[in-house]
């Protein structure tokens, strides 16, 4: 992407980084907090710190009640982190759950020189960074980082100043590898980043706008979409470059894919679909990153079916599972057809294998994106699912809609009709792709 891209000729030496996770007693803040087990927060943690480069050197937890108001953690916890530091040496102090500006402020002084505190988010962020390949992806990046940056008035941990500072970072310098995208000076004004803001959102309603008569296009051509959405490194895009050959990025690590691609395929019956792969879903994604990654995932609200592809092996694939079925519903998606892939099923055991089958993804179909398998299976599934078996629908097409009412005698079925004042309310069956189609005119 523009400005956060930097080469350099000697690799810097990694970051150091401890991390934080907290469990909270009262419902209020549970409530707030992940889906996931501690544990299995943190190592997602963990996997998201090694995406963005870091060395994850160790980690501390505590379980309270609430938010301690100053310092986010206990006052002993941050005496015993700062014991780690003198014993670990580590340069970034990484919370899993978002911190307040002040709660940054707060541990940042506490810790001192040399030791820069973020939370998921700022991760997240910065990773997203990193791996926006699109222009669009790139501009929704930044309003991100600018967004987030603006009621802390600090610059933004980024790996464009980690690259850039690296090991003299570490060597006593302050720190200054830690900062913010391509910045030189030293405080950010608050008007210019209002201004800043107010440009990025123009520059990206006007690509957006741009993409949606893309879109129209590809309507006009008739040919289904799907989305493949999944909780991230289900192997989406794996599965995508296996169905088309398709050369997307595929890598064991978090967030590899953040713009869409799109692929056309043939469906063994002679059906062409275009697949579409999406944005990894993830437990604790700060709105303001769904909100910030609308347009990726605007594919899935425009696309004609889902495919929803799931680690199968993953010990927590029910409970990512329900994050992306969750996020799902969040976009008005969850209406749609929707075809699950229970993908890395070479990784289970016959056993584990026949667990998964009776479990809450009974429903889904065994592949191995990897190697190739299942998917056959998978893609006459989907061909079935779009164009050959007919779904139950209840509509009021108005009159002046005499295209649509062609359509559905052509397509699909009609088993009932009667004329009403706003227009002819049918009961009938369409193919999966046309539910789309039909929703606007949806009769209770
Ligand atoms: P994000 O971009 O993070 O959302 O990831 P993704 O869902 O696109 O996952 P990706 O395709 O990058 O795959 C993640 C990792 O899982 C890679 O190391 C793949 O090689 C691995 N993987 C994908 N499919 C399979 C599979 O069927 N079996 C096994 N064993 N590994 C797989």
């Amino acid at each position: 992407m523009r400005r956060l891209r930097i080469t350099h000729t000697t690799a810097p030496e990694k970051q150091r980084a401890f991390l934080v996770g907290v469990e909270f007693r009262d419902p209020t803040y549970r409530a707030k907090h992940a889906q996931l087990p501690l544990e299995a927060s943190l190592e997602e943690l963990t996997l998201l710190c090694q995406t963005a480069g870091l060395d994850v050197v160790g980690q501390t937890t505590q379980h309270l009640d609430r938010p301690n108001p100053n310092t986010f953690i206990g006052p002993g916890k941050l005496e015993e982190i700062a014991a780690w530091r003198d014993a670990l040496d580590f340069d970034v102090l990484v919370f899993d759950d978002e911190l307040s500006p002040r709660h940054q402020r707060e541990i940042e002084e506490f810790m001192g020189e040399g030791v820069i505190v973020i939370d998921r988010t700022a991760l997240i962020l910065d990773i997203f960074a990193q791996h926006a390949r699109t222009y669009e992806g790139a501009l929704q990046v930044e309003l991100a980082q600018y967004e987030y940056r603006k009621p802390r008035l600090t610059r933004m941990w980024t790996h464009l100043a980690r690259q850039a500072g690296g090991a003299a970072g570490r060597s006593g310098t302050g720190g200054v590898g830690l900062r913010g995208p391509g910045e030189t000076q030293l405080e950010v004004d608050r008007r210019r980043i209002d201004e800043r803001i107010s440009r990025l959102r123009r520059e990206l309603e006007e690509v957006r706008r741009q993409r949606a008569l893309h879109r129209k296009q590809r309507k006009r051509s008739e040919i289904p979409t799907i989305a493949i959405v999944g909780y991230t490194n289900a192997g989406k895009s794996t599965l995508l470059n296996a169905l088309s050959g398709a050369g997307v990025l595929a890598e064991d690590k978090l967030f590899a894919t953040l713009d869409p691609t799109t692929r056309r395929v043939r469906l063994p019956h002679g059906h062409y679909v275009l697949f579409t792969d999406t944005v990894g879903f993830i437990q604790k994604l700060p709105t303001q990153l769904v909100a910030a990654f609308r347009a990726t995932l605007e594919e899935v609200t425009e696309a004609d079916a889902i495919l929803h592809v799931v680690d199968v092996a993953h010990p927590f694939a029910a409970q990512q599972a329900q994050t992306v079925m969750d996020t799902l519903k969040e976009l008005g998606a969850s209406t749609k057809p929707m075809i699950i892939a229970l993908n890395k099923a070479d990784k289970l055991s016959p056993e584990q294998r026949q667990a998964a089958a009776l479990g809450l993804l009974s429903e889904g179909i065994f592949i191995s994106a990897l190697h190739r398998q299942g998917l056959d299976e998978l893609l006459t599934e989907i061909e079935a699912v779009l164009f050959e078996r007919l779904v139950p629908i209840r509509v009021r097409l108005p009159y002046r809609a005499g295209d649509l009412m062609a359509l559905l005698r052509r397509e699909g079925l009609v088993e009932s009709e009667f004329p009403e004042e706003r227009g002819v309310l049918i009961s009938g069956r369409v193919p999966g792709r046309l539910l789309e189609t039909f929703l606007p005119y949806r009769a209770g």
